[in-house]
């Protein structure tokens, strides 16, 4: 089963959350495809078995500059992934009140709109508490794997 690794960043922390997820998800035996930057076409040619998004947000409450145009295009033409299995991890700060974590949120509902089915709950990785979001996304990444090793072999 091919995981595709989706990420939006705008400092640089969710790339490094998506470089360690790709390394500790390969290393549970997942085959996985990871860009920065996924145009829309690739990405339904890469016709992903499962995803992964994990994104911080930006402005107030915006989706990063590499998920805005992708985002709005998979909402357009809804390719056929329903029932395949997904995740989230968003990366935020509380401070910012009401749209803590709003891009993953977003995200959340792009995931119902494609019939994803996430295997756990989002993960919030916030900046007021933790600058070491790679480290703290762990268990939630192997729990991840695990869960998708376990759809894997149904
Ligand atoms: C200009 C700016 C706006 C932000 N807006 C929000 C926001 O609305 N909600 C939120 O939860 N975090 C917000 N953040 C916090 C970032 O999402 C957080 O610091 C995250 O860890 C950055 O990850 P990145 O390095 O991948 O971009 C904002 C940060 C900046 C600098």
């Amino acid at each position: 089963m091919k995981l595709v690794v989706i990420s939006g960043t705008v400092f640089g922390t969710s790339e490094e959350v998506a470089y360690h997820a790709v390394e500790l998800l390969l290393k549970a035996g997942i085959e996985v495809e990871y860009k920065q930057q996924w145009q829309l076409d690739e990405l339904v040619a890469a016709d992903p078995q499962a995803l992964l998004f994990i994104s911080s947000t930006t402005g107030m409450g915006e989706m990063p500059p590499a998920l805005q145009l992708l985002t709005v295009q998979l909402e357009d033409r809804l390719p056929s992934w329903a029932g395949r299995p997904a995740g989230i991890i968003a990366l935020g700060d509380s401070s910012y009140g009401e749209t803590f974590c709003a891009a993953g949120e977003q995200l959340h509902e792009l995931c119902g709109l494609l019939g994803l089915v996430e295997l756990q709950e989002m993960l919030r990785l916030d900046a007021s508490e933790t600058v070491t979001q790679a480290q703290d996304s762990e268990p939630w990444v192997e729990r991840f794997a695990a869960e998708l090793t376990a759809w894997e072999s149904v």
